[in-house]
Formats: structure tokens, sequence, C-alpha cells
């Protein structure tokens, strides 16, 4: 495919993922971690404009000046930008706005990729194609947050099953020698600048499941008093439940003695043989505890991740999310993307069913902070 035809495919599958919304669910932000999904829209189209059109396309005009403000993030170095929880406050730009915003974007961007690019603006390319795949998700994240907090439960589509059953519930363990491993990300493709310092490590034998955690095995840690006995958790993590009276992953809802969940098809009974999601790092680490087990570290991960069938759930690991060997914050705003964001955070590896196709990657390093659960988190078990 031609970057063209890359850019376009990339930028419709944003599009295509909020077809099903109404004008109303585009503009709301429930929780500061949610944005309103037209935000997305707009902020995706920011960072070309911003990293690409305006510092490498002579002839680009800026669509609108005081959008900077209204689509930057987090990048300091760009300068002032609406609070995070406001994002959610603004009726204008509109909906139809962005889409034009977008269309403007989109067609100085197609003219620009006929010219020969050059490494660096190679680079920002791929960067802003995966970001744009990152904000899929996160779209998709936000879409199942609106919705399922909503007293009505609406579908987001009826054929949207994100919910795919197991092809095994049993608990199999793989068992991986100690030794010396290579981890980090070693090729030519696209990777984000926190894979990279390839480096070695130590392991130690240990095991892992071949098999996420099923809503029936999460199901019996609730029935065995999971969420009432301290004995399990963090001092965090039993805080964060006593005090937000957490009683089941998010999404579950006990209605007549039954458990329910809201999917992208709506409210339905838990799907016992469907991988559990919705957990934070707190409930995942109980979770192992009253196993006898515990959560694999990130490089356990990625030495055993070729022996197992992963990519339904982002995997909480036991790994804080720091920077490898070598790791160095490139220079200027894009310096922003990942490096400042390494403290108090878990490292979650996989993908999700959430995650466009083709972004996910042995040694892709997400992360959230512990007690996020909004995400389409799993369990996988080490020992
Ligand atoms: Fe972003």
């Amino acid at each position: 495919m031609t970057f063209s035809e890359q850019y376009i495919q990339v930028r419709k599958h944003s599009e295509q993922i909020c077809e099903p919304l109404q004008t109303e669910d585009y503009v709301v932000q429930p929780i500061v971690d949610v944005s309103p999904p037209k935000w997305h829209l707009g902020h995706t189209t920011w960072f070309f404009e911003t990293f690409i059109l305006i510092p490498f396309h002579k002839e680009y005009r800026v669509y609108n000046a005081e959008y900077n403000y209204v689509f930057n993030s987090y990048y300091e170095t760009i300068g002032n930008r609406v609070i995070r929880t406001d994002r959610g406050n603004l009726s204008r730009p509109s909906v139809s706005d962005i889409y034009a915003y977008r269309s403007y974007v989109d067609i100085a961007m197609r003219n620009f990729l006929k010219n020969e690019l050059t490494a660096e603006v190679k680079a920002l390319f791929f960067l802003g194609l995966n970001h744009e795949q990152q904000h899929q998700e996160l779209l998709l994240t936000d879409i199942k947050y609106i919705l399922g907090n909503n007293p009505l439960f609406p579908a987001y589509r009826a054929d949207e099953t994100i919910d795919t059953e197991l092809e095994s519930t049993l608990l199999e363990m793989i068992s991986i020698k100690e030794g010396i491993y290579e981890i980090g990300y070693a090729g030519e493709g696209f990777c984000f600048d926190n894979e990279l310092g390839r480096h070695k490590v130590y392991l130690q034998d240990f095991s892992i499941s071949s098999t996420l955690v099923s809503n029936a095995a999460y199901l019996e840690f609730i029935e065995d008093g999971g969420y009432t006995n301290f004995v399990h958790w963090h001092a965090d993590g039993w805080d964060w439940v006593n005090n937000n009276k957490i009683i089941a992953p998010m999404y579950w809802h006990l209605i007549d003695g039954d458990w329910f969940t809201y999917t992208f098809e709506g409210l339905k009974p838990v799907n016992l043989k469907a991988a559990v999601t919705h957990i934070s790092y707190y409930e995942a680490y109980a979770f192992a505890s009253w196993c006898k087990m515990r959560l694999p570290t990130e490089f356990e991960w990625e030495i055993a991740a070729r022996k197992f069938k992963w990519g339904y759930r982002w995997e909480w690991t036991e790994s804080a999310y720091l920077p490898y060997p070598g790791f160095s914050k490139a220079p200027g705003a894009i310096g922003e993307y990942n490096g400042k964001f390494m403290v108090n955070q878990k490292v979650l590896r996989g993908a999700s069913e959430a995650t466009p196709p083709g972004h996910g990657r042995i040694t892709y390093r997400n992360f959230f902070q512990p007690y996020l659960r909004w995400q389409f988190t799993g369990i996988r078990l080490a020992q």
C-alpha cells in the first residue's frame, strides 16, 4: 500500500467506529479519563496538522488557529490547552465542524504525501498513524463507558461482540527455563520509543498460564468473598475497594441474584466462558493472590508470549512502567509522547479486541495507573 492509501485506511477507520453514534454521544465526558468521541476525532487530526503539515508542508494554511488550544492533549511544548476535565463541556467546535476539519487536513495530507518524504517526516507519519490507532481503541473504550453508564444501556452496534469466548477455561501452565533473554523491539518496522533499548534480562524458572482468566473463575473469587477479605489486597487496593464500594468488575450489575454486564450489544448475562475484563491492577493482583499465584512480569510475558494466544485483553503485569536501559526522549514535543508517563503506572502487555488490527506487537508496552479499568484489561497467571 502507498503512504496515501495507508493514511486513508487509518483515517476512515476512526470515522467508521463513530458511525453508530447519535450526535449527543460524541459530546459527553462522564469521567476525566473518558474523552468525548468528537475530541478524539479532532485531536488525531490536530496531531497530523501540528507535527507534519505546519512544520513540513510549505503551502499549508492552518485550518483554525484556535483549534490548537482545544485539541492539544498534553504537549507542554506546544502550549496552553483546555484542561482535560473540560473536554466534555465544549459544545463548539461542533461535530460537523470537526468532520470538516478532518476533511481539510486529509486533503492537505494526501497532497503532501505525493512528495518524497525525508526519514524524519516518514517517522512522524508512522507515529501519526499509530497514534490515531491508539485513539481508535480509546474511542471504543470511551464509547463503551458513555453508553454503558447511561441508565438506558443503549447498544452500540447490535453485531459488535467484543466478548470472544476462550478456547479453554482450564488452567494449563507453560514452563519456561531460567536463562538470559533479550527484551525490547528489534526490527525495521514501527515501534514506540518505550520499546527501544533492547537489552538482556535474567529470568528464573517460571510458568505462565496458556489462557486468560475466565468470568467463571473470577465469579468464584467474588463468591468466595474476594472483595471482602483484605488478605488478598495491597493496602492501596484495599482502600480503593472500600472507598469506591467495589464488588465486581466494571459494568457488572447484580440483578435479582444474577450477574449481568454491559456489552456493546447492551446489557447481557455475564458470559462465563469469556475472559474477565474491565478489572484494575488491584483486582488482578488480588485474584492472583486468591489463586495462590501471581501476575507475570512484563519480561516473563514477552518471552513466553510466542507460546500462547494473546490479543483478547490487555494483560496486567507485575512490572512498573520504567524506561529500558539507554532510553532517551526525542527532542521537542514528540519527546513528551511516552517518557514523561514513566512513573506510578503498571505495564500491560498484549492487545485487546478493541485494538485495531495490525496495531499489536509482542514488545508493545501499554501502561495505566493501577486503579483504572475502563480499558479491556484482563488477567494471566504466573508462578
Ligand atoms: Fe493522543
